[in-house]
């Protein structure tokens, strides 16, 4: 508790370790409340939070509200899994999918993950688990991070088009990438070329919390499934 007071003065940091796929991983206590960082970004919590938050709201709380089933890829301390249970009321299932293994036993010693009963959390790369999936989903969110590293597969359209195939009619992609370089705008910009606007509806909210831009992807009722 102490630690928590102080934080509002400086970040209390409580835990770190090293990660194969983010350099570092710290526990921290910061501005009251438990944060979740990689070597040179937030990765759960704090800002993070407030852009997939931002996110949420732009889809609408109560329409999120009635889904069925979401998948969140890339978990880390699972803070959109908190904002989704306890903020949103979505009571159904959510099941994430997460590459490192030590980042979930963060998640369950320091976020409380493993209380959360309508979560099920798979240790695996999104990529094969996106490839393995019978489910169908009415939500993805992609908030996938190797330090400020975002994979190149996630932008490429073979990628695109296997979610939007585990994706209901009308259902919804949620993108958090990170710009901090002209690359990544060209990168983003590509990206949005590559979206066939006869089978998608795409919002873009740029520039949430500096560096990030939310794209927001929303399937027609007429994609083709292969
Ligand atoms: C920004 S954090 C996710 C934050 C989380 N969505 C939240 O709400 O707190 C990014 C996560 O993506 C994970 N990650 C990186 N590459 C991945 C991959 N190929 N498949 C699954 N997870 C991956 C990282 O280990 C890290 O935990």
């Amino acid at each position: 508790m102490l630690k928590k007071w102080l934080s509002y003065i400086v970040p209390i940091n409580i835990k770190t370790e090293k990660s194969h796929w983010s350099k570092t991983l710290e526990v921290t206590w910061a501005n009251g409340e438990l944060v979740l960082d990689s070597a040179h970004t937030n990765y759960s919590y704090g800002s993070l939070q407030r852009i997939l938050r931002i996110g949420l709201l732009k889809i609408g709380f109560e329409r999120i509200a009635q889904m069925n089933h979401i998948l969140v890829l890339g978990v880390a301390g699972g803070s959109v899994i908190k904002t989704l249970v306890r903020e949103v009321g979505y009571s159904n299932k959510i099941t994430g999918v997460e590459i490192d293994a030590n980042v979930i036993a963060i998640a369950k010693a320091y976020f409380e993950l493993d209380t959360i009963p309508n979560f099920d959390l798979i240790l695996d790369d999104a990529f094969e688990f996106v490839l393995k999936t019978k489910e169908q989903y009415d939500l993805i969110i992609i908030d996938i991070f190797q330090d400020t590293k975002m994979p190149n597969f996630l932008f490429e359209a073979f990628f695109v088009n296997r979610i939007l195939e585990l994706l209901v009619p009308k259902g919804l992609i949620l993108f958090n990438t990170m710009c901090l370089t002209e690359a990544d705008n060209n990168r983003n910009k590509s990206y949005l070329e590559l979206l066939d606007l006869t089978v998608v509806q795409v919002q873009t909210i740029p520039r949430v919390e500096a560096h990030n831009e939310v794209i927001i992807i929303e399937k027609l009722g007429n994609h083709a499934t292969t």
